[in-house]
């Protein structure tokens, strides 16, 4: 099951590439097309693989009583398609699929609700070698049962400034309290040089010689100047 909403199928990469033409025509699709060989031969390579392993003390993050954090059911689907689907946009959009996994017993998937709205969710795989991060260069040798991996995370932007905090300190408890799992693990663009430090902040740290780079993706990124 997290398979078939990781990992799509040809039929459904085809399905995608028909939509995409009949909606921006030739040139949106070479546009996306553009974005995907970038994003392989570029942007993956620049992801920063983080862990922080349960047995150490997580940063005080002060509660917050206008904001609720609870894992979602799916009795809140109906909500969840009211209140976030309308504002994720962009790459947020192919994150509306992992929905499918609301209910799995090695997946949740944390929310936060402020005023009568959820503005946050926050996806943990309990078995990190089934999570998104096995579909990036991450070595997965390096990965072990008791991991688990945060992400995606998202933030409606009218609520964006301090909600993540709170939900990572409550599924860091939930973990701790609750779970095998021994480490958490998660990745970071590392041009987003903010996010690294907020989590090294919090008592993260980065994972050495987490990737290797096979020498077509260097050519590949080469041909492109990056
Ligand atoms: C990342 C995001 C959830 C954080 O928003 P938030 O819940 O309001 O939390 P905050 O704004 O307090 O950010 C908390 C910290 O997360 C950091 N952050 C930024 N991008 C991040 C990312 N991609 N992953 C993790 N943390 C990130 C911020 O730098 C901030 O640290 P700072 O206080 O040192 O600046 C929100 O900016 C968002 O939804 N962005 C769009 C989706 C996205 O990029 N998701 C991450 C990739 S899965």
């Amino acid at each position: 099951m997290t398979q078939s909403v990781l990992r799509s199928s040809a039929w459904q990469k085809i399905r995608k590439a028909a939509r995409l033409l009949l909606q921006g025509g030739p040139a949106g699709l070479v546009r996306k097309l553009f974005e995907h060989y970038t994003y392989h031969v570029d942007s993956k390579w620049h992801f920063v693989y983080l862990q922080f392993p349960l047995s150490n003390e997580f940063s005080r993050i002060p509660a917050s009583s206008a904001v609720s954090v609870r894992i979602a059911e799916p009795a809140d689907m109906p909500k969840i398609k009211d209140d976030l689907f309308p504002v994720m946009t962009g790459e947020q959009t192919e994150e509306t699929k992992y929905f499918d996994l609301v209910g799995h017993p090695n997946v949740r998937c944390f929310l936060a609700e402020r005023e009568g709205r959820l503005v946050h969710y926050s996806w943990v795989f309990l078995d990190a070698g089934s999570s998104p991060i096995v579909d990036t260069p991450f070595d997965g040798r390096l990965l072990c049962s008791c991991d688990a991996y945060i992400g995606p995370i998202f933030t409606a932007p009218g609520a964006r400034g301090f909600i993540y905090p709170l939900v990572l300190s409550n599924i860091v408890r939930f973990l701790k309290e609750g779970s095998a799992t021994r480490r958490i693990v998660v990745l970071v663009q590392g041009k987003n040089p903010a996010a690294v430090s907020f989590y090294k902040r919090i008592g993260f740290s980065e994972i050495p010689d987490a990737q290797r780079r096979p020498l077509w993706s260097s050519l590949g990124a080469a041909l492109i100047g990056r």
